[in-house]
This record gives structure tokens, sequence and C-alpha cells, in this order.
């Protein structure tokens, strides 16, 4: 029996790229899913394709930046198999714009799915993994979570703010049983260049050259089960981008002379 086995995981942005394959992984592994985005065609062909391997997936569709409807939809959550064992804190948006010419609408927006959405989804939780014992929450954050790369004002922001705000929550360490996740991806293939948000706010709609040779979606996932399952606090899955990482710390001219012109190649 594998460690998913009728375990009920909340996985959100579960109609695309690294949640969709999260939610394909874990059907194969028989847990019990709740999948939530907007897009409810593309949640609707994961649920069919989850359903020839577990018996239970659930769909929730929701905009998760729409902060009014995230209790009632919680609740929802918690109701659908009776309890939730592992949220997934997966949704979210990046941005390729240069600070000076994003609008400041486009900020919010890209701080309210990265950050404010994961928090308030995990505290909404939290109760519930008191009363039970025990409870799982990871969070999605990035290498962008780490160290600032061009175009990225507004995204690095909000990710390295989730990673603060996570690190500190395992930290506090106040909820016995509870434990939580961050993980740093750098380049994944998957389609989130392409709703990349612009500095107008509308889709980048490019796949970038750095996403499409990035690591296959389908070895991140199989890293992140692996840190859930084992309890992991932070998890990095990246490949050029961890020299650089070393570079940020040990070597910070470098570091900002590369990272530079490494955004200003990477479309
Ligand atoms: N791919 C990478 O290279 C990479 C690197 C570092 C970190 N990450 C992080 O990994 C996570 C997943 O990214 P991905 O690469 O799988 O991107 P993706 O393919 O674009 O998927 C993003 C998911 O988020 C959902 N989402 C976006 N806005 C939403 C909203 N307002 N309400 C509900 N759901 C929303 C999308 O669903 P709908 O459009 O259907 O709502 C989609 O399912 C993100 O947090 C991202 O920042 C990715």
């Amino acid at each position: 029996m594998d460690f998913y086995t009728d375990k009920v995981v909340w996985i959100t942005g579960a109609s695309s790229g690294i949640g969709k394959e999260l939610a394909l992984q874990l059907s194969r592994q028989k847990a019990s899913l709740i999948l939530t985005a907007r897009n409810r065609d593309a949640l609707q062909d994961i649920q069919r394709a989850c359903l020839q391997h577990t018996p239970n997936c659930a769909l929730l569709p929701a905009d998760l930046t729409d902060a009014g409807n995230l209790a009632p939809l919680a609740q929802q959550a918690l109701d659908t198999f009776g309890h939730i064992d592992v949220l997934i804190n997966n949704a979210g948006v990046t941005q390729r714009a240069f600070a000076e010419d994003t609008a400041p609408e486009v900020d919010r927006r890209l701080m309210e799915i990265n950050f404010f959405t994961p928090v308030a989804l995990t505290k909404l939780l939290l109760p519930h993994f008191r009363a039970r014992k025990t409870g799982h929450v990871a969070v999605l954050s990035s290498m962008a979570g780490l160290m600032g790369f061009p175009k990225r004002t507004a995204y690095a922001a909000a990710k390295h703010a989730i990673k603060g705000y996570f690190e500190t929550l395992q930290v506090e360490h106040t909820i016995p049983g509870f434990h939580a996740t961050i993980v740093s991806p750098g380049r994944i293939q998957t389609p989130i260049s392409l709703n990349a948000l612009t500095a107008s706010g509308q889709p980048h709609s490019k796949m970038d050259a750095g996403q499409q040779h990035g690591i296959p979606v389908e070895v991140c996932v199989r890293r992140i089960l692996k840190a859930i399952a084992t309890h992991k606090r932070h998890l990095v899955i990246a490949r050029s981008e961890r020299i650089l990482w070393w570079l940020h710390k040990w070597c910070p001219p470098l570091y900002y002379r590369i990272a530079r012109n490494a955004g200003l190649k990477d479309e």
C-alpha cells in the first residue's frame, strides 16, 4: 500500500501543469482527490483520467482570488469526503514584465493568487488539523522565492512571502501532528509562461525556451509527493538555477550579472 492510498488530498491549480500531474500520479496511488481550478472542462478531463485508477475524485471549480468565497469553498472541500489529510497549495500565476511597466493592479493580482490565497486556505484548515491531530499542507513557492529574477518583481515578492510565511509556520509548530512542505522549483515543463501576466495583465501567451527545456513535470511531481510523504520541510527542484542560487549567496556580483542577462534572454 502506498503512503497516499485512501488519503484525502485537495489540490489547487489542478487543471494544468504540476497540479494536473499531481492529480494523475496520486490517482494511481489510489488517493481520494479534490481538484480545484477555474477551467471546468480541463478539470473534467482530468477527473475522467483519475477515475480510471481511484474510485474518488471530486471537482470543486472556483476562482481562488475570490477571497469572500474561500471559507465556503474550504467547508465544501471538508464535506466532500468528511476530512482532508493533505492540502497542496499549487495554484499560481507568474509574470513577464519589468517593474516600471507593470500596472499596480497586476502586482496585486500576483500577490493575491500566489500569497493571500494559499495563506487563507491553510488558515481555514488549521482548526481541522488541530482537531484531528494530523494534517499536511504543501505550498509551491519557486526559485524566484529564493532570489530575484528579471521581469518577475511581484511574482518573486509573492513567492518570497509565501516561503517566509510557511517557514514561520514550521518554526511555530503549535499544532501536534501538523506538517508543512515548501517546494521551490526552478523551470519545470508546464504551460506556466503561456499564462504569465504581462505589464497590463494580459496573458504572455508564449512558451519561453527556458520553460520548454525545463525539468519534466513527471519528475518534479514524483519529488514533491516523496517530500510530503517524508515530511520534508523544504524541497528545491532545480538544475542550473542551483548554481545561480549558490552565486547569490557566495558571489553576489556574479549573480546580479548572470541573472540580469539570463532574464533578458529568457523569451
Ligand atoms: N512551471 C514552473 O517552472 C514553476 C517554477 C516554479 C514554481 N512554479 C509554481 O508551481 C505552481 C504550478 O504552476 P504550473 O507550472 O503548473 O503552472 P500552470 O500550468 O499555468 O498551472 C497553474 C494552475 O493554477 C491555476 N490557477 C491560476 N489562477 C487561478 C485562480 N485565480 N483560481 C484558481 N486556480 C487558478 C490554473 O487553473 P485555471 O486557469 O483553470 O484556474 C492552473 O491549474 C505555481 O504556483 C507556480 O508558481 C512553477
